[in-house]
């Protein structure tokens, strides 16, 4: 399967093209149909598109990594434009999510989950399609569903939760997932923002798929909030891993980036708006 993918939402634009958000989109075409995985937080999505050239016309199916706004965010602007068109996702990406955070010295409470009705995205052509385990979509496209946590050192973050029935509870995300395209030259993961942990993610991914090869990894690592010690567990883990490319972006934070460009040289690229992986 030949595979063309354009980081079309991103927190840094790295060229003379685009906004940048904070959130994620990954335009992805290949010689089966195009499709989009997340659709950033809505600011950049239908510019960016159009200045990259993408037509977001043209998508076959839209995947959501998880039910963040800088992730689903944009969503409403592309079923405008699009109609009609299935969208993948876990049944827990319209939880009410909360994120806790001191700013100012002060504790503030944000949500931070979709920004619309589930009705409101049907009513503008969606039709939601749920998985929890891992999915095949089609030939050489697959869905990873809720990835089983089993590394010590991969942490859920502290600063999210979720309303469930009116209750306040820590934010495990069972809806993070990531998207695989099985391609001749190894697999592409695409990483929305990672929740389970990247290795959680990847070994699940190579149990799963049966194959351990990566041409790439991209996307959002959600690495920033690691400790020192425990981003060093990570990047030992990934070390040991067939991986070609390692292309992070949106919440992977420069502190990762930088440790990871130093660990994988050549095979390393920050994946900024308008930023390409062809396989
Ligand atoms: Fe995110
Ligand atoms: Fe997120």
């Amino acid at each position: 399967m030949k595979t063309r993918i354009t980081i079309l939402c991103e927190n840094l634009v790295g060229r003379l093209v685009g906004f940048g958000e904070h959130g994620f989109s990954a335009f992805i075409e290949t010689d089966k149909g195009n499709y989009l995985f997340d659709t950033g937080s809505g600011h950049s999505i239908v510019a960016n598109s159009l200045t990259l050239n993408k037509d977001l016309k043209s998508i076959k199916k839209i995947f959501l990594s998880h039910g963040h706004y800088d992730h689903t965010g944009g969503l409403s602007e592309v079923l405008k434009l699009k109609g009609k068109v299935d969208v993948h996702a876990h049944a827990h990406v319209f939880l009410d999510r909360i994120a806790v955070l001191k700013e100012n010295e002060k504790e503030t409470k944000r949500f931070v989950g979709i920004p619309y009705k589930k009705g409101y995205l049907e009513s503008l052509g969606a039709n939601f399609v749920f998985n929890n385990t891992f999915t095949k979509v089609e030939k050489g496209v697959f869905l990873t569903g809720e990835v089983p946590r089993k590394t010590p050192f991969e942490k859920q973050d502290p600063r999210l939760f979720s309303e469930i029935d009116g209750k306040t509870t820590q934010d495990f995300f069972l809806d993070d997932q990531s998207l695989i395209l099985d391609t001749d030259k190894g697999m592409v993961l695409i990483l929305g923002c990672a929740h389970s942990g990247m290795i959680n993610i990847i070994h699940h991914v190579m149990q799963r798929a049966g194959k351990e090869k990566f041409f790439a990894i991209l996307g959002g690592t959600h690495l920033d909030f690691l400790t020192p010690e425990q981003l060093e567990e990570s990047i030992k883990s990934l070390k040991k891993m067939e991986i070609g490319k390692i292309g992070v972006s949106h919440c992977t934070g420069m502190r990762a980036a930088f440790r990871l460009h130093q660990e994988f040289g050549d095979r390393f690229f920050y994946g900024c708006v308008g930023s390409v992986q062809e396989v």
